[in-house]
C-alpha cells in the first residue's frame, strides 16, 4: 500500500504531523507533496523543523494567489504527480484551498481519499473554508471526524455512515508530543520578557475579519479597550494576510499590542499555555486553548469548533470592541475545569490503523 500526503498550509503540516510520525514509526510507504500554497520561512519550513518531519517529496510552489489560481495551479500539479505516483490513498487534513484540490484530483483519478478532521461545519458559506470542507467530505471515501458532532454533521448531510471513523482531533496529539519538547527546546516567555499568565496572546487572519477595514477596525478597538482595562500586554505574532492589510488600510495598532512575527509551533504553543487569555479567529487555537485550559475568545460570530462553547473553554464575540471586552470579562471570570472534547491524543494512530485495515 502507498499513501500520499497532501499538505500546504501552517495548520495542515501541524494537524498531519501525527499521521506523519505514525507512518514513519510503522515504516510504511508514503510520500509527502507539497502544494507551496505556505511558502514563507515562518509558515512553513519552521513545522518541518519544529516537528522533526521528513521534507516533502515534491514541492509545487503554487504560491499566493486567487482562490481559483490557488487551487487551479494546485489541482494541474497534483494530478501529475499522482498519476506518476500512482498511491493507493491520499490523505488530506482540514478546509484550506490545499484540501479541496487534494481530494478533488484524486478522487477523479479513482484514488481513495480520506479526509482527516471531516465533517466540521461552520454553516457559514462566506467562509471559504467552509465550501473546502463540503466539497471535501463529499468527494472523501474515508472520512476521519474528530467528535461525534462531526460525525453527526456528515450524517445529517446524507454521507454513508460506513465510510465515518471518529478518531479524535490530532491536534490533541501534537499538543500532548510536543508540549514537553518545547519545555526542552525553547523559552518563549523569557525571550519576549513575559510572566506567565501575565499577558494575553491573540491572532487573527480569516479572510473576511482582516480583508473588511471595518471588520479589522473592530478587532483593534476591541484590543484597545482590553488593554485598557486590564493592562495586560497583548502579544500578537501576525499573519502575513493581516500585516499586508494593515498597511493597505492604513490602521494602526494601540501601545499595548506587541506585533511579532509569527512563532514556530514549540514557541506559539508555550506561549499558548502560560497566556491568561488568548483572542483568536484561528480554528486550531480555539482547539488548542480548549485542550491547554486556557480560556478562548473568539472574534468570529459563529465556529465549525462548537464543542468549545459546550464545554465553556471559548465564546464568540465577533468583531464588535464591546463584545470583545464583555467576552474577555466573562472568560476570565470562568474556572478552568472543563473537559477535553477533542480525544485522547492517539488519533493519528487511529488513523493509520484504519487505513491499513481498509
Ligand atoms: C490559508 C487558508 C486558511 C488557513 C490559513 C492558515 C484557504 C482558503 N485559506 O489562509 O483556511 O486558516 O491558511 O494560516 O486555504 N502569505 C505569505 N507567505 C506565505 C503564505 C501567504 O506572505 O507563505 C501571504 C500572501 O500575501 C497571501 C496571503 O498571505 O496572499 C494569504 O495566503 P493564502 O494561503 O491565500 O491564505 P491564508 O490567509 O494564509
Ligand atoms: N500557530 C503557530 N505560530 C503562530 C500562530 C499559530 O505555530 O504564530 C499554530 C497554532 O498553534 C495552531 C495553528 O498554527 O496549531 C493554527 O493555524 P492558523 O491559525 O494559521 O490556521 P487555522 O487553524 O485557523 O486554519
Amino acid at each position: 500500500m502507498k499513501i500520499s500526503i497532501v499538505l500546504g498550509t501552517r495548520p495542515e503540516i501541524i494537524k498531519m504531523s501525527p499521521v506523519i510520525r505514525e507512518l514513519e514509526n510503522q515504516g510504511l510507504d508514503y510520500f509527502i507533496l507539497h502544494t507551496g500554497q505556505h511558502y514563507s520561512y515562518n509558515l512553513d519550513k519552521i513545522f518541518f523543523e519544529d516537528l522533526e518531519l521528513p521534507e516533502a517529496k515534491y514541492n509545487l510552489d503554487v504560491g499566493s494567489g486567487s482562490h481559483a489560481e490557488e487551487t487551479g495551479k494546485m489541482l494541474i500539479g497534483i494530478e501529475k504527480v499522482l498519476k506518476e505516483e500512482k498511491p493507493d490513498i491520499v490523505l488530506v487534513e482540514g478546509d484550506t484551498n490545499t484540501v479541496v484540490a487534494g481530494a478533488l484530483a484524486a478522487s477523479k483519478l479513482h484514488i481513495k481519499v480520506g479526509h482527516v478532521e471531516a465533517g466540521l461545519r461552520s454553516y457559514d458559506r462566506t467562509m471559504p473554508e467552509e465550501i473546502n470542507r463540503v466539497l471535501a467530505d463529499h468527494v472523501s471515501d474515508y472520512l476521519f471526524a474528530p467528535t461525534e458532532k462531526a460525525r453527526g454533521n456528515l450524517l445529517m448531510e446524507g454521507i454513508d455512515e460506513n465510510k465515518i471513523f471518529v478518531t479524535g482531533n490530532t491536534i490533541v496529539d501534537a499538543v500532548y508530543q510536543n508540549l514537553e519538547i518545547a519545555k526542552r527546546k525553547v523559552n518563549s516567555l523569557k525571550k519576549l520578557n513575559l510572566n506567565p499568565g501575565g499577558y494575553f496572546l491573540m491572532t487573527a487572519h480569516r479572510q473576511e475579519n482582516v480583508d473588511i477595514k471595518e471588520r479589522l477596525k473592530g478587532v483593534l478597538e476591541g484590543l484597545e479597550l482590553v488593554y485598557r482595562k486590564f493592562n495586560f500586554p497583548i502579544i500578537y505574532p501576525i499573519h502575513p494576510r493581516t500585516m499586508k492589510r494593515l498597511k493597505e488600510f492604513g490602521l494602526d495598532v494601540s501601545k499595548g499590542i506587541r506585533l511579532i512575527e509569527p512563532l514556530g509551533f514549540l514557541e506559539f504553543l508555550q506561549l499558548e499555555a502560560n497566556a491568561k487569555l488568548v483572542l483568536t479567529d484561528s480554528g486550531g487555537v480555539q482547539e488548542e486553548t480548549c485542550i491547554l485550559k486556557v480560556p478562548c475568545v473568539t472574534l468570529r460570530d459563529n465556529t465549525e469548533r462548537p464543542e468549545t462553547l459546550e464545554v465553556g473553554s471559548n465564546v464568540l464575540a465577533g468583531v464588535n470592541q464591546n463584545k470583545i471586552l464583555e467576552g474577555v470579562k466573562i472568560m476570565l471570570s470562568k474556572e478552568r475545569n472543563w473537559k477535553n472534547p477533542f480525544g485522547d491524543g492517539n488519533a493519528g494512530e487511529r488513523i493509520i490503523k484504519i487505513v491499513e485495515e481498509i
